[in-house]
Protein backbone atom coordinates (compact mmCIF):
# COMPACT_ATOMS: atom_id res chain seq x y z
CA UNK A 1 0.00 0.00 0.00
CA UNK A 2 1.18 3.40 -0.73
CA UNK A 3 2.20 6.07 1.75
CA UNK A 4 -0.07 9.09 2.55
CA UNK A 5 1.25 12.65 1.76
CA UNK A 6 2.83 14.16 5.01
CA UNK A 7 0.05 15.56 7.47
CA UNK A 8 -2.57 13.05 6.78
CA UNK A 9 -3.68 9.89 8.32
CA UNK A 10 -5.23 7.22 8.13
CA UNK A 11 -7.64 5.88 11.06
CA UNK A 12 -11.06 3.53 11.38
CA UNK A 13 -13.85 5.79 11.57
CA UNK A 14 -13.79 7.31 15.69
CA UNK A 15 -16.33 8.19 18.21
CA UNK A 16 -15.81 11.97 17.88
CA UNK A 17 -15.16 12.01 14.18
CA UNK A 18 -18.60 13.88 14.40
CA UNK A 19 -16.66 16.73 16.12
CA UNK A 20 -13.87 16.56 12.71
CA UNK A 21 -16.45 17.29 10.12
CA UNK A 22 -16.82 13.77 9.23
CA UNK A 23 -21.01 14.80 8.44
CA UNK A 24 -19.69 17.79 5.98
CA UNK A 25 -17.21 15.57 4.30
CA UNK A 26 -19.98 13.30 3.03
CA UNK A 27 -21.76 16.28 2.14
CA UNK A 28 -20.46 16.39 -1.14
CA UNK A 29 -21.72 13.10 -2.18
CA UNK A 30 -25.50 13.96 -1.46
CA UNK A 31 -28.14 15.16 1.60
CA UNK A 32 -26.87 14.17 5.02
CA UNK A 33 -29.53 15.66 6.72
CA UNK A 34 -29.94 17.50 9.90
CA UNK A 35 -27.76 15.97 12.13
CA UNK A 36 -27.09 16.28 16.08
CA UNK A 37 -24.63 14.50 18.50
CA UNK A 38 -27.59 11.80 19.46
CA UNK A 39 -28.58 11.16 15.48
CA UNK A 40 -24.91 10.20 15.04
CA UNK A 41 -24.10 8.60 18.18
CA UNK A 42 -27.01 6.07 17.26
CA UNK A 43 -25.76 5.35 13.87
CA UNK A 44 -22.23 5.32 14.91
CA UNK A 45 -23.06 2.44 17.50
CA UNK A 46 -24.90 0.56 15.03
CA UNK A 47 -22.11 0.43 12.70
CA UNK A 48 -19.67 -0.29 15.71
CA UNK A 49 -21.95 -3.32 17.12
CA UNK A 50 -21.92 -4.95 13.49
CA UNK A 51 -17.74 -4.26 13.03
CA UNK A 52 -17.92 -6.93 11.47
CA UNK A 53 -19.79 -6.09 8.47
CA UNK A 54 -19.49 -2.24 8.27
CA UNK A 55 -16.02 -0.66 7.75
CA UNK A 56 -15.61 2.77 7.46
CA UNK A 57 -12.28 4.52 6.97
CA UNK A 58 -10.92 8.10 7.39
CA UNK A 59 -7.99 10.66 6.63
CA UNK A 60 -7.40 12.99 9.10
CA UNK A 61 -5.50 16.30 7.92
CA UNK A 62 -3.47 16.36 11.09
CA UNK A 63 -2.94 20.03 10.97
CA UNK A 64 -6.45 21.09 11.34
CA UNK A 65 -7.72 17.83 13.11
CA UNK A 66 -10.38 17.81 10.09
CA UNK A 67 -11.77 15.21 8.34
CA UNK A 68 -10.12 15.35 4.33
CA UNK A 69 -11.55 11.74 3.18
CA UNK A 70 -13.33 8.84 3.86
CA UNK A 71 -15.05 5.65 2.40
CA UNK A 72 -16.79 2.98 3.53
CA UNK A 73 -16.93 -1.16 2.94
CA UNK A 74 -19.65 -3.39 3.66
CA UNK A 75 -19.42 -7.31 3.86
CA UNK A 76 -22.00 -9.31 2.30
CA UNK A 77 -22.87 -12.96 3.36
CA UNK A 78 -23.95 -14.71 0.09
CA UNK A 79 -24.44 -18.91 -0.46
CA UNK A 80 -23.14 -18.75 -3.62
CA UNK A 81 -19.42 -19.17 -4.11
CA UNK A 82 -19.61 -21.61 -1.20
CA UNK A 83 -20.46 -19.09 1.59
CA UNK A 84 -19.05 -16.62 -0.31
CA UNK A 85 -17.88 -12.98 1.18
CA UNK A 86 -18.33 -9.87 -1.41
CA UNK A 87 -17.67 -6.07 -0.54
CA UNK A 88 -19.37 -3.12 -1.23
CA UNK A 89 -17.48 -0.11 -1.66
CA UNK A 90 -20.04 2.92 -0.60
CA UNK A 91 -19.74 6.41 0.46
CA UNK A 92 -16.47 7.87 -0.85
CA UNK A 93 -15.96 11.23 -0.21
CA UNK A 94 -12.82 13.52 -0.46
CA UNK A 95 -13.46 17.32 0.88
CA UNK A 96 -13.85 19.31 -2.23
CA UNK A 97 -10.51 20.99 -0.90
CA UNK A 98 -8.20 18.11 -0.26
CA UNK A 99 -9.28 16.73 -3.86
CA UNK A 100 -6.74 15.65 -6.55
CA UNK A 101 -4.02 14.82 -3.96
CA UNK A 102 -4.22 11.03 -4.08
CA UNK A 103 -6.45 10.51 -1.01
CA UNK A 104 -9.23 8.99 -2.76
CA UNK A 105 -6.68 6.60 -4.43
CA UNK A 106 -5.28 5.87 -0.54
CA UNK A 107 -9.30 5.65 0.77
CA UNK A 108 -10.00 2.82 -2.26
CA UNK A 109 -6.57 0.87 -1.76
CA UNK A 110 -7.39 0.39 2.44
CA UNK A 111 -11.01 -0.61 1.44
CA UNK A 112 -9.70 -2.87 -1.36
CA UNK A 113 -7.33 -4.72 1.15
CA UNK A 114 -9.95 -4.49 4.21
CA UNK A 115 -11.44 -6.31 1.69
CA UNK A 116 -8.96 -9.08 0.74
CA UNK A 117 -8.26 -9.24 4.48
CA UNK A 118 -11.89 -10.67 5.05
CA UNK A 119 -11.83 -13.17 2.69
CA UNK A 120 -14.01 -11.63 0.27
CA UNK A 121 -13.80 -13.33 -3.26
CA UNK A 122 -14.81 -10.23 -4.94
CA UNK A 123 -15.01 -6.02 -4.18
CA UNK A 124 -17.77 -4.13 -6.45
CA UNK A 125 -19.03 -0.57 -6.10
CA UNK A 126 -21.98 1.95 -8.10
CA UNK A 127 -20.60 4.97 -9.24
CA UNK A 128 -21.72 7.92 -11.53
CA UNK A 129 -20.22 7.77 -15.68
CA UNK A 130 -17.98 10.58 -14.63
CA UNK A 131 -16.07 8.81 -11.97
CA UNK A 132 -15.65 5.72 -13.84
CA UNK A 133 -12.02 6.96 -14.78
CA UNK A 134 -11.03 7.54 -11.12
CA UNK A 135 -11.98 3.83 -9.91
CA UNK A 136 -10.31 2.70 -13.26
CA UNK A 137 -6.99 4.12 -12.12
CA UNK A 138 -7.87 2.27 -8.81
CA UNK A 139 -7.88 -0.96 -10.80
CA UNK A 140 -11.72 -1.17 -11.04
CA UNK A 141 -13.12 -2.62 -14.19
CA UNK A 142 -16.96 -1.48 -15.75
CA UNK A 143 -19.04 -4.55 -15.20
CA UNK A 144 -22.73 -5.24 -16.13
CA UNK A 145 -25.01 -1.80 -15.05
CA UNK A 146 -26.70 -0.49 -12.43
CA UNK A 147 -30.35 -0.41 -11.09
CA UNK A 148 -32.43 1.45 -8.53
CA UNK A 149 -35.65 2.31 -7.21
CA UNK A 150 -36.51 5.09 -4.83
CA UNK A 151 -39.00 5.17 -2.45
N1 LIG B 1 -12.12 11.80 -13.91
C1 LIG B 1 -10.91 11.38 -14.36
N2 LIG B 1 -9.87 11.08 -13.54
C2 LIG B 1 -10.04 11.27 -12.23
C3 LIG B 1 -11.26 11.74 -11.67
C4 LIG B 1 -12.33 11.99 -12.57
N3 LIG B 1 -13.54 12.40 -12.14
N4 LIG B 1 -11.12 11.83 -10.32
C5 LIG B 1 -9.86 11.44 -10.05
N5 LIG B 1 -9.22 11.09 -11.19
C6 LIG B 1 -7.85 10.57 -11.33
C7 LIG B 1 -6.81 11.57 -10.84
O1 LIG B 1 -6.44 12.47 -11.86
C8 LIG B 1 -5.66 10.63 -10.44
O2 LIG B 1 -4.99 10.23 -11.61
P1 LIG B 1 -3.37 10.13 -11.69
O3 LIG B 1 -2.99 9.03 -10.72
O4 LIG B 1 -3.08 9.77 -13.11
O5 LIG B 1 -2.84 11.45 -11.27
C9 LIG B 1 -6.39 9.40 -9.89
O6 LIG B 1 -7.71 9.42 -10.49
C10 LIG B 1 -6.53 9.41 -8.38
O7 LIG B 1 -7.22 10.60 -8.01
P2 LIG B 1 -7.29 11.14 -6.51
O8 LIG B 1 -6.41 12.33 -6.36
O9 LIG B 1 -7.09 10.02 -5.56
O10 LIG B 1 -8.82 11.63 -6.49
P3 LIG B 1 -9.57 12.37 -5.30
O11 LIG B 1 -8.82 12.28 -4.04
O12 LIG B 1 -9.95 13.73 -5.77
O13 LIG B 1 -10.89 11.47 -5.15
C11 LIG B 1 -13.21 11.35 -5.82
C12 LIG B 1 -11.74 11.23 -6.26
C13 LIG B 1 -13.49 10.33 -4.70
C14 LIG B 1 -14.10 11.06 -7.01
C15 LIG B 1 -13.39 12.79 -5.27
O14 LIG B 1 -13.14 13.71 -6.28
C16 LIG B 1 -14.77 13.07 -4.67
O15 LIG B 1 -14.98 12.92 -3.46
N6 LIG B 1 -15.74 13.50 -5.50
C17 LIG B 1 -17.08 13.87 -5.02
C18 LIG B 1 -17.85 12.70 -4.42
C19 LIG B 1 -17.89 11.46 -5.32
O16 LIG B 1 -18.21 11.54 -6.51
N7 LIG B 1 -17.59 10.28 -4.73
C20 LIG B 1 -17.62 8.99 -5.40
C21 LIG B 1 -18.99 8.41 -5.28
S1 LIG B 1 -19.10 6.72 -5.86
C22 LIG B 1 -19.02 5.75 -4.44
O17 LIG B 1 -19.09 6.25 -3.35
C23 LIG B 1 -18.88 4.25 -4.58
Amino acid sequence: QSNLHEGYKLYPLRANDFERGYLDVLSVLTEVGAHTVDTWNSQYQFMKKHNDTYFTITITDEKTNRIAATGTILIEHKFVHKNGLVGHIEDIAVDSSHQGKKLGLRVIEALKYIGEMTGCYKVILDCAVKNIPFYEKCGFTPKESQMAWYI
